[in-house]
């Protein structure tokens, strides 16, 4: 019974629909067939509601239409109420855009269809451009604003977030840049990296590359002042700040496995210069990585790393170290001047004249240390020790600088001593 009213009445609609006359008041649907209206037909993407018939939308106005009278298109109810029949737009939130608060839908959509995405009456990218700055004015812009993906941190109608983003702090950017959620797996993670991407970059775009705010080091300096003005102090500095200061030739500014946050390896990073000789001031700076791969290398080169010595940006002294150490060959055989080496070392092996116990380095319990070094014109410890790494054991160098020649030395050690045979002098061993 149900079955056939429904087959019934379907037959009706058939009928009424071939006559034209009548459905003409009732079916507005009719007009784009009629050819007067392409609305179906002109758009790629055509609204949801048009393939069912314009009656969801427009009255019948005019008793006259088709011909052209302003009423003949009256809408059932204004825009943006009639949308908000059938979607529930938020209109409410931190942030509203004003179009979608004045209800101006149609300034970005077209109610019966379109060649682009969501019913846009242009592709996002051109259609925000319309009332808004144009961001590829510089010379680095972000991929998705080149790429006109503002909807992908904005939503185009209203926020709960300020600046209409669809989501806040980190996560705007984590949402695509996924791979720098990882920070627990890292020993450094720099403080701002957790909380403000926006500390040092912009979202749209800048003239500077990684789209950063300002040039590094000032990005730096903004936070790090210490920095700054310990440099700013110093009459030398370190070769990697002489040229522009860009910390992140050591430093990562997210996160590294090497703390702090350095961008591998302490002594890798320190080699990525310093494996080659390097010309300063008319003298040559050794090869630092093949003093290092020697048969004896020094304790705290091997386990500690080059900053148990040297301060990689602000040193208080000769060639970056923590403490005082003597530059040329000479110098007043005085504790303070070798402080750098007693800062770890017990300076009686310097300062006992006879000894059993102060020193390996004695003939019997003459201190042969207090001999080379303890007097007005002292050797330097560098004339027999490597300070890196070296062939022979007790880190003995195998070759004295002497002005511009490299003497050759030849150190054996034996059973209760050693022998030197050196430039110096004759060869002479030490028998404890
Ligand atoms: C989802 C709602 C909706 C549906 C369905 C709809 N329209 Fe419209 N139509 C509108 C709105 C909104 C306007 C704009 C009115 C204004 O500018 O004030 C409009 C305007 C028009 C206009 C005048 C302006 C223009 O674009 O030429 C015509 C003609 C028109 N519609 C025809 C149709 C026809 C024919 C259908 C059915 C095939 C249809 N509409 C279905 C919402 C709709
Ligand atoms: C009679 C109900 C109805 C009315 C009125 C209506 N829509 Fe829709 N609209 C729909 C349906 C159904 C869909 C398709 C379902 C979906 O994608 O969510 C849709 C989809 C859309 C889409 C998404 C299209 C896409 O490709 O993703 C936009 C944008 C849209 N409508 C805008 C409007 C605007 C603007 C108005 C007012 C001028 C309006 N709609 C009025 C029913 C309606
Ligand atoms: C400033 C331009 C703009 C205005 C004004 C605007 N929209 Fe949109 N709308 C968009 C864009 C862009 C998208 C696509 C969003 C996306 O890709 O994530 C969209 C998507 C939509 C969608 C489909 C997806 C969704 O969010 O449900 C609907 C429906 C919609 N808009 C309806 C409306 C209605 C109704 C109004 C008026 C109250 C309106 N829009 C005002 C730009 C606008
Ligand atoms: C019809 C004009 C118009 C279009 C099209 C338009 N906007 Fe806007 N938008 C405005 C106006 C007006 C304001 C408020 C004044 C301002 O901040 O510039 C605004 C503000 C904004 C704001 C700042 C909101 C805040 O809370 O400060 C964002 C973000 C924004 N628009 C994004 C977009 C995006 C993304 C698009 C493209 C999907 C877009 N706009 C398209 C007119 C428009
Ligand atoms: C990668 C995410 C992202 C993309 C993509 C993006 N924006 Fe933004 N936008 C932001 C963020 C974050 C802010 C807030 C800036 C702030 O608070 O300093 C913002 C702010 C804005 C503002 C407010 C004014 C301002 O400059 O602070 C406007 C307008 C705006 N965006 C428009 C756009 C337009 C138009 C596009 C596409 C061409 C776009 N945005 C693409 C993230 C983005
Ligand atoms: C919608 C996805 C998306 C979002 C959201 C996003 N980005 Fe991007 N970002 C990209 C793409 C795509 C690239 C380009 C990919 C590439 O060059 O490797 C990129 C590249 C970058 C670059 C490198 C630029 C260069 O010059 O090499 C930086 C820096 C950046 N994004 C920062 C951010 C920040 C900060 C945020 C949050 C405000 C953010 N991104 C949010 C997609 C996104
Ligand atoms: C302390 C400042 C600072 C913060 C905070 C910061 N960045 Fe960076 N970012 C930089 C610098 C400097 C560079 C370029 C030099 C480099 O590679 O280390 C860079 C480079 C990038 C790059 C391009 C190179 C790469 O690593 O892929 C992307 C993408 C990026 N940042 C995204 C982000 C995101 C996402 C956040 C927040 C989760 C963020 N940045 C937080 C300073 C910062
Ligand atoms: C927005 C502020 C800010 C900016 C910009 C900034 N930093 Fe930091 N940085 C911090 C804070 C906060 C800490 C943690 C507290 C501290 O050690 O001072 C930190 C710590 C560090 C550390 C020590 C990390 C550790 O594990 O001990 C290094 C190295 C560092 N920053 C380098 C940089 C470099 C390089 C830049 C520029 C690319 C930079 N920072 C820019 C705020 C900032
Ligand atoms: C030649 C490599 C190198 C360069 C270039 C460099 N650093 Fe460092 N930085 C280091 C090393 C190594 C340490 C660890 C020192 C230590 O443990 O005593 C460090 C430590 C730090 C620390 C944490 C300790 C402290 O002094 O507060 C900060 C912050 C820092 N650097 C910031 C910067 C900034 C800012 C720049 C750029 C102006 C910069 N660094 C350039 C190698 C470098
Ligand atoms: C980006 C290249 C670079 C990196 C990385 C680098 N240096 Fe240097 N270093 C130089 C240059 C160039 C000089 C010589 C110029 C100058 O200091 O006047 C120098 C000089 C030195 C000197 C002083 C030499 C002297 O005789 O005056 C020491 C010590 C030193 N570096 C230690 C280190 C340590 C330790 C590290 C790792 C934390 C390191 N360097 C990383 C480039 C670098
Ligand atoms: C135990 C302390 C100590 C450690 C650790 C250390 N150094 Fe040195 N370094 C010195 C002393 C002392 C000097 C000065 C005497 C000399 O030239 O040997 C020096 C000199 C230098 C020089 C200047 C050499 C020249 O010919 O002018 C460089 C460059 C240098 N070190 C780099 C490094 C690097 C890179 C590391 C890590 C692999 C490192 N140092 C580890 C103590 C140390
Ligand atoms: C950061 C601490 C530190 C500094 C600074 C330091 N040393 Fe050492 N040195 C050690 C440690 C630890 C050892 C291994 C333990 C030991 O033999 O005392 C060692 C071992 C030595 C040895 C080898 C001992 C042997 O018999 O094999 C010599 C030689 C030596 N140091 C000389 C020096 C000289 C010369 C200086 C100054 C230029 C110096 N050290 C600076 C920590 C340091
Ligand atoms: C004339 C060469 C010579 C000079 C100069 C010299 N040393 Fe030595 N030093 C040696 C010899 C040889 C040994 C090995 C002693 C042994 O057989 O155990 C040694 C051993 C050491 C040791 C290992 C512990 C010990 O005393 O046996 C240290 C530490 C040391 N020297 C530090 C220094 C320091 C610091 C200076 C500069 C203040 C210095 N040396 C200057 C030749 C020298």
């Amino acid at each position: 019974m149900k079955q056939s009213f429904i087959i019934l009445s379907l037959l009706l609609c058939c009928f009424f629909y071939t006559i034209p006359v009548k459905a003409q008041k009732k079916d507005f649907s009719n007009c784009t067939q009629a050819g007067c209206h392409h609305v179906k037909v002109q758009y790629e993407n055509v609204h949801s509601p048009v393939e069912d018939g314009c009656e969801s939308c427009h009255q019948i106005g005019a008793k006259d239409h088709p011909v052209k009278k302003k009423d003949a298109v009256k809408l059932v109810e204004s825009v943006p109420e009639l949308c908000q029949q059938c979607h529930d737009i938020p209109m409410s939130g931190k942030s509203i855009h004003p179009p979608t608060k004045s209800g101006e839908c149609l300034n970005c959509h077209n109610p019966h269809g379109s060649d682009n995405e969501s019913l846009l009456i242009d592709d996002a990218g051109t259609l925000c451009a319309t009332c808004h700055d144009s961001y590829v004015t510089r010379e680095f812009v972000h991929g998705p604003v080149a790429g006109g993906m503002c909807t992908g941190c904005h939503n185009p109608h209203a926020s709960e977030y300020a600046k209409l983003l669809s989501r806040t702090g980190q996560d705007v950017c984590l949402f695509c840049h996924t791979a720098k959620k990882d920070i627990q797996s890292k020993a450094s993670v720099h403080e701002p990296f957790v909380e403000g991407c926006m500390d040092c970059h912009t979202p749209h775009n800048s003239n500077i590359k990684y789209l950063l705010v300002t040039d590094v080091p000032q990005l730096c300096y903004e936070c790090h002042q210490t920095v700054e003005v310990a440099l700013a102090n110093k009459s030398e500095v370190h070769g990697p700040f002489q040229e522009g200061g860009k910390c992140y030739l050591c430093h990562n500014a997210h996160v590294s496995d090497f703390s702090p946050l350095l961008q591998m390896e302490e002594k890798q990073l320190c080699f990525q210069c310093h494996n080659k000789k390097i010309k300063k001031d008319g003298r040559t700076i050794r090869d630092i990585e093949q003093d290092v791969n020697a048969n004896f290398v020094h304790a705290p080169v091997a386990n500690d790393g080059c900053s148990a010595c040297h301060a990689a940006h602000t040193p208080n002294n000769y060639f970056l170290l923590s403490s005082a150490f003597p530059a040329g060959s000479y110098t007043e055989g005085k504790v303070e001047n070798f402080a750098h080496c007693f800062d770890c070392h017990d300076s009686a092996l310097m300062e006992q004249a006879e000894t059993t116990s102060a020193t390996g380095f004695r003939n019997g319990n003459r201190n042969l240390h207090y001999v080379h070094v303890t007097r007005e014109k002292a050797r330097n410890c560098t004339t027999c020790h490597r300070t890196h790494g070296s062939k022979y054991e007790h880190l003995i160098a195998d070759k004295v600088p002497f002005g511009n020649w490299e003497m050759p030395m030849k150190f054996t050690v034996t059973a209760s001593g050693g022998s030197c045979l050196t430039g110096c002098h004759q060869e002479l061993g030490y028998n404890r």
